[in-house]
C-alpha cells in the first residue's frame, strides 16, 4: 500500500458512506481486482473499491464465480491493497467460504483483513446470512450484504436473471435487507432488482444501498471495472453501461504493434539501449583480437 502523506485525501471508511447517506450524497464503488487499475481508481477519488469474485469470471474465465477460491480472493485482494489506500476496500466472500460454518465465516473474513489489506467484507445472502454477518461483525470486521441476484446462487436462481418481480419476493428481500442491517452489516448491494423496490428498501434502511442494475434510488453505484471498460466481451448486462472500449482499443493496438515488428519500425532508436563509441571499438578490438588468438 503507497504510504499516505499528510497531503493525501483522507482514507474513506465505513462511516464516510454512512455520512454521505445521510447528506444524501451518492457514494461510488467500482471492482477492481489488480495493482494497475488499484492505482488509477485511487488517483480517480472513487469511495469504495470492490475486490468482486466476479473476478472469477472476468480475469480469470470461469463460467460463473463459483470455482473463485479463497486464495484467488486473497491474491487479487493483495495487490489492490498495494496499489489503493484511500478508497474503502472490500473483499468478496467466494462461495463456500462462509456458508459451512459461522466459525470458518469468521476465520475467512479474518484473512481478507490479516492477510490481505482489506478494511472490510461482503457476503451473499439475507435472513440465513445474518448468524454469519452478526459473528463477522463481532469480531471486528465491517461486513457489506448482497441481496437481489446473487451470482453464488446461479444454479438455484435458474440463471443470471432479475430478482424480486413478485410481491412475496420483493417482501422477501425487504426482509432481507431489515435482517442484515439488524446483524451489523454497515452496507448492502442491492444487484438486478426493480427500481422502485431499490428505492423503497434504500428509504427504509439506516445503512447505504449500493445499486447495480437497481435503479437511480439507491445510495450509491457499483459495476464490474471490466464491464465498464468494454473489456469483457463475453457479454454486457443491460445495466451496464460502457464508458470505454478497451477491449477493441486493445485489439488496435496489438494489431499495430505486430504490424510495426513485422516491419521493422519497432524498435526505434529511441526504444533501444546504447553504448559509447569508445566501449564499442574497444569491444570490436577484443574481439578480433581473440579471433585471432584461436586462429593462431
Ligand atoms: O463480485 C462482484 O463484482 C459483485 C458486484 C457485481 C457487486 O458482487
Amino acid at each position: 500500500m503507497s504510504t499516505p502523506t499528510k497531503d493525501s485525501p483522507k482514507k474513506v471508511t465505513t462511516r464516510t458512506l454512512l455520512k454521505k447517506k445521510q447528506d444524501g450524497q451518492p457514494i461510488t464503488m467500482l471492482t477492481g481486482y489488480d495493482y494497475a487499475t488499484a492505482v488509477a481508481l485511487d488517483k480517480s477519488g472513487i469511495d469504495a473499491i470492490l475486490v468482486g469474485d466476479s473476478l472469477g469470471m472476468v480475469v480469470l474465465g470461469h463460467p460463473t464465480t463459483l470455482p473463485v477460491t479463497m486464495d484467488d480472493m486473497i491474491s487479487h485482494c493483495k495487490a489492490v491493497s498495494r496499489g489503493a489506500s484511500t478508497p474503502l476496500l472490500i473483499g468478496d466472500m467466494p462461495f463456500m467460504s462462509f456458508q459451512v460454518s459461522v466459525q470458518e465465516a469468521v476465520r475467512n473474513a479474518g484473512r481478507f483483513l490479516k492477510e490481505a489489506g482489506m478494511d472490510a467484507v461482503k457476503l451473499e445472502g439475507g435472513r440465513d446470512r445474518a448468524e454469519a454477518v452478526r459473528a463477522i461483525v463481532s469480531a471486528g470486521i465491517p461486513v457489506m450484504g448482497h441481496l437481489g441476484l446473487t451470482p453464488q446462487s446461479v444454479h438455484q436462481m435458474g440463471g443470471f436473471r432479475a430478482q424480486a418481480k413478485s410481491v412475496e419476493a420483493a417482501q422477501a428481500l425487504i426482509e432481507d435487507a431489515l435482517a442484515l442491517e439488524e446483524a451489523g452489516a454497515f452496507s448492502i448491494v442491492l444487484e438486478s432488482i426493480p427500481a422502485r423496490l431499490a428505492g423503497l428498501v434504500s428509504e427504509r434502511l439506516r445503512i447505504p444501498t449500493i445499486g447495480i442494475g437497481a435503479g437511480v434510488g439507491c445510495d450509491g453505484q457499483v459495476l464490474v471495472v471490466h464491464d465498464m471498460l468494454g473489456l469483457f466481451d463475453r457479454f454486457t448486462p443491460r445495466f451496464v453501461k460502457k464508458y470505454a472500449d478497451l477491449h477493441g482499443e486493445m485489439g488496435r493496438a496489438f494489431g499495430e504493434y505486430i504490424k510495426e515488428v513485422e516491419a521493422g519500425v519497432f524498435p526505434a532508436e529511441e526504444h533501444s539501449v546504447d553504448v559509447s563509441d569508445e566501449v564499442w571499438s574497444a569491444l570490436l578490438e577484443a574481439l578480433e583480437a581473440s579471433e585471432h588468438a584461436a586462429g593462431d
